[in-house]
């Protein structure tokens, strides 16, 4: 009581600086035609476009409780729809928690693939400096994921010197990594990045029978794509592991390459790839998907890849003081 007394008039003298970890969003109410669980297409000026991405707020929302966001990046020539409906992150069988975004490229493709100019990655940052003075986000728990060419471009948000810090984690699946060099050396072509940090968390997907995109990359459109091996060991040196990883067995079929892992779980090493031999290139689901029954080898494989990334997301949310 005597203490309460003596530091009251002190505690409301000052102003309290604003809390580092959420958007200015908090409390407000979700803009006109919005509701939990609902999916609405926003329009946005970036670099002199209109752009469009699809909003899913998530079923349990609370403009009060700082709520975590992903960004899911379609595969060439597709949309943002189709992202949705392939990658099940609006399912409540899988998430109930998290804001989840889908932004539609231009032609339906990515900064990064060969021959495109758009600037991406300052529509990404228009994106999020929207979205968190909407909605209550917590900033410390942005992920990415994406697709094929949607995947590349995750890398490129992972090596981009300014949004590596601001995205937690980065969950790339069937990625195609165009790098602008030839003759292409797929096992030893230098990567380019510029990731600000040595902490950045990396769980990428790759079929052993990608006929798209090669395991053992190669030549394509002209530019060189990595071997995935090459690829993830460059992940694991630029965030100071071991190259040599730990072969974890969890499916059929499946196994996880770890760096830097202390524990045998699916997920929760800093650096992982999900390696299955006989996954085409899909989005890894057991269940029929727009992916796995629309290209060869025309097949479900034995694990989900979504609950995996959900998860290594909640696990690896992004240390506060790179939001200082
Ligand atoms: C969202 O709106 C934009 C602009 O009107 C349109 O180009 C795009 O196709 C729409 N996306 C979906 C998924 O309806
Ligand atoms: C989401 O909520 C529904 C309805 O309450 C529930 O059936 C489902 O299991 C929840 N999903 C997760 C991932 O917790
Ligand atoms: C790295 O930074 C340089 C200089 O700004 C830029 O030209 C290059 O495109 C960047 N590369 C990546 C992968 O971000
Ligand atoms: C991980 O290590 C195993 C065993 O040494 C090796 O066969 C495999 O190729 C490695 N994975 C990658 C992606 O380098
Ligand atoms: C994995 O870790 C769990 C919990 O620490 C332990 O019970 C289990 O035996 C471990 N499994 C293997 C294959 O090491």
């Amino acid at each position: 009581m005597l203490l309460s007394l003596l530091f009251a008039p002190v505690a409301s003298a000052l102003t309290l600086p604003p809390i580092l970890s959420q958007g200015t969003g908090c409390g407000s109410p979700l803009p006109s035609g919005q509701t939990p669980g609902s999916v609405t297409n926003v329009t946005i000026e970036s670099g002199g476009l209109t752009r469009s991405y699809l909003v899913f707020v998530p079923p349990t929302y609370d403009p009060l409780l700082p709520t975590p966001l992903i960004l899911s990046y379609h595969g060439g020539l597709q949309t943002a729809m189709d992202q949705l409906e392939l990658d099940e992150f609006t399912k409540p069988y899988f998430n109930n928690d998290s804001f989840v975004i889908y932004p539609q490229g231009i032609d339906e493709r990515w900064q990064g693939v060969p021959g495109d100019h758009v600037n991406d990655l300052g529509f990404t940052t228009d994106i999020l400096n929207s979205v968190q003075s909407s909605y209550c986000l917590d900033l410390t728990k942005i992920g990415a994921s994406g697709k094929s060419d949607g995947a590349g471009f995750v890398n490129l948000l992972a090596c981009d010197a300014t949004l590596s810090s601001r995205i937690a984690a980065f969950a790339p699946v069937s990625g195609a990594y165009y790098i602008d060099k030839l003759p292409c050396y797929p096992d030893t072509i230098t990567i380019p990045c510029n990731a600000s940090r040595s902490d950045v968390p990396i769980l990428a997907f790759h079929g052993g029978a990608d006929n798209i995109i090669a395991y053992d990359g190669g030549e394509r459109k002209d530019e060189c794509l990595p071997s995935i091996p090459h690829w993830i060991r460059e992940w694991a040196a630029r965030d100071g592991l071991s190259e040599t990883n730990t072969t974890v067995p969890f499916a059929e079929d499946a196994v996880i390459y770890k760096y830097g892992s202390t524990t045998n779980c699916t997920s929760g090493g800093l650096v992982n790839l999900v390696y299955d031999s006989v996954n085409g290139h899909d989005w890894p689901s057991t269940q029929p998907n727009i992916d796995n029954t629309h290209l060869p080898p025309y097949h479900p494989v034995s694990f989900n890849a979504t609950p995996m990334i959900l998860d290594f997301f909640s696990q690896n949310p992004l240390p506060l003081w790179y939001l200082l």
